[in-house]
């Protein structure tokens, strides 16, 4: 019996691509890592984890003995601000979009063959075609001080660093021997992650999901469901854009960038 790791299984894109994943495959079994709600799911085991805490994270992992066959890396947050730290003194969204990543990447046995796919986003671009305005452009930095609170930067410009982080962080794995993938859905609102955001989350969960050409959650599920579990896509490291194979933004092959997240991400976890 396969069974895949994974984050942000609660609600949203991943939910779907959850219910689709188990679907497709009835011998695939979950496991869900949640810090709320519990996802009412087959075939699930569901382990108590909050993303913004290292000692969470180290508990959740613990109680993984057997290799997994995959992670799928779909938790994601968006803040209003960059100023909130974790119990760790992170910064929060770079704390849960990045360094959880990492951290369970480390502590958690994958299969030789597993599949780790990590969901990016548009806003790693920083350009008007692929951030509608909405989403100011990264602005990479050390990634010691990224990984801090800043009072000199938006909510959705650390978003826009953390999605940034991801390819670096994929690009990296795939170097070190793992079988990377980021997966990008592109706009797909209706989802709960801008909700910390009053007027945005209005904006987001009931007027954007009327515009056309947007993702669906349920699409974008079926889209993620099929990063993970279908036929390998391409080569390790590769970005998957919706259904699509193609490259990421410029800035997001970098090798040095890569090397000093990677070193950053071992010692800020450590
Ligand atoms: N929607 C879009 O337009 C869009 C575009 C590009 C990329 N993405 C990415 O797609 C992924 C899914 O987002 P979504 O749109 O489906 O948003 P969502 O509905 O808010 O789902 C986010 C998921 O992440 C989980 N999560 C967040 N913080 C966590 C924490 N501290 N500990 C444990 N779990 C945590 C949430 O769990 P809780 O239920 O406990 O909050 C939830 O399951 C994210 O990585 C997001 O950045 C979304």
């Amino acid at each position: 019996m396969p069974t895949i790791l994974m984050s942000g299984a609660s609600r949203g894109i991943g939910l779907h691509a959850a219910r689709r994943m188990l679907d497709i495959d009835p011998t695939l079994r979950l496991i869900v890592l949640a810090r709320g709600e519990q996802p009412a799911l087959p075939r699930t085991t569901v382990l108590r984890a909050d993303l913004t805490s290292l000692d969470s994270l180290r508990k959740a992992a613990a109680q993984i003995s057997e290799p997994v066959d995959g992670y799928v890396g779909n938790a994601g947050i968006q803040m209003t601000n960059a100023t909130t730290p974790t119990a760790d003194g992170y910064e929060t969204t770079f704390a849960v979009n990045v360094l959880a990543h990492h951290l369970l990447l480390r502590l958690v046995p994958l299969a030789g063959h597993a599949r780790v796919v990590l969901t990016g986003s548009d806003a790693h671009f920083g350009d008007l075609r692929h951030n509608l305005g909405l989403i100011p452009a990264p602005k990479w930095t050390n990634p010691d001080q990224l990984a801090r609170p800043n009072p000199g930067r938006s909510g959705r410009g650390a978003y826009a660093d953390s999605k940034l982080g991801v390819l670096y962080l994929v690009h990296a794995l795939a170097r070190r021997g793992f079988n990377a993938y980021t997966w990008n859905p592109a706009f797909t609102p209706g989802t709960g992650l801008v909700r910390a955001d009053r007027i945005g989350n209005v904006l987001f969960r009931r007027v954007f999901p009327l515009l056309p050409g947007v993702n669906t959650a349920e699409r974008a599920g079926d889209q993620l469901a099929a990063a993970a579990t279908g036929p390998l896509p391409a080569p390790s490291g590769s970005y998957i854009d919706r259904a699509t194979v193609t490259p990421s933004s410029a800035a997001s092959y970098d090798e040095a960038r890569e090397e000093e997240l990677w070193a950053a991400a071992e010692r800020l976890t450590a």
